[in-house]
């Protein structure tokens, strides 16, 4: 019986881990609730100062067209009212940002 729950611990921890390799990472999410969340909105989809300055729906056509490397771009260098962040993130921190916007433009 014991093996059996230990069994059943550790297939379900495996199944989570799983789940969570293919999200951000919780460091990621960490960054963009600081540092983007308030023009882009938790969901990616604008906070209304963001709309204002701006700043689209990362899921709308405008932005999912953008290849990785524009959408890098405007991240590392800034975009009109976008600000720059190549002297606040590293290029790992900011590539990993990008592919949780991407992964914020799919979810609808
Ligand atoms: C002060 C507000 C503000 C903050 C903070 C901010 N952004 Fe932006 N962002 C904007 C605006 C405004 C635009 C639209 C720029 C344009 O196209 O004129 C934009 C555009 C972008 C784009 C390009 C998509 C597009 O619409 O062209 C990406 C990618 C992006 N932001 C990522 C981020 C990430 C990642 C962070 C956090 C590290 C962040 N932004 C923080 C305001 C902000």
């Amino acid at each position: 019986m014991k093996t059996l729950k230990a069994l059943l611990f550790t297939t379900s921890t495996a199944a989570l881990l799983t789940t969570q390799c293919f999200a951000a990472s919780p460091e990621t999410q960490a960054l963009y609730k600081n540092k983007c969340v308030a023009c882009h909105g938790a969901d990616g989809s604008a906070s209304p100062i963001g709309k204002k300055m701006g700043a689209q729906d990362f899921s709308s056509p405008d932005v999912m067209k953008l290849s990785d490397s524009d959408l890098t771009d405007a991240t590392t260098k800034g975009k009109n009212k976008m600000p720059a962040f190549k002297d606040k993130l590293k290029d790992s921190e900011i590539k990993d940002l990008i592919a949780y916007v991407k992964e914020l433009g799919k979810k609808k």
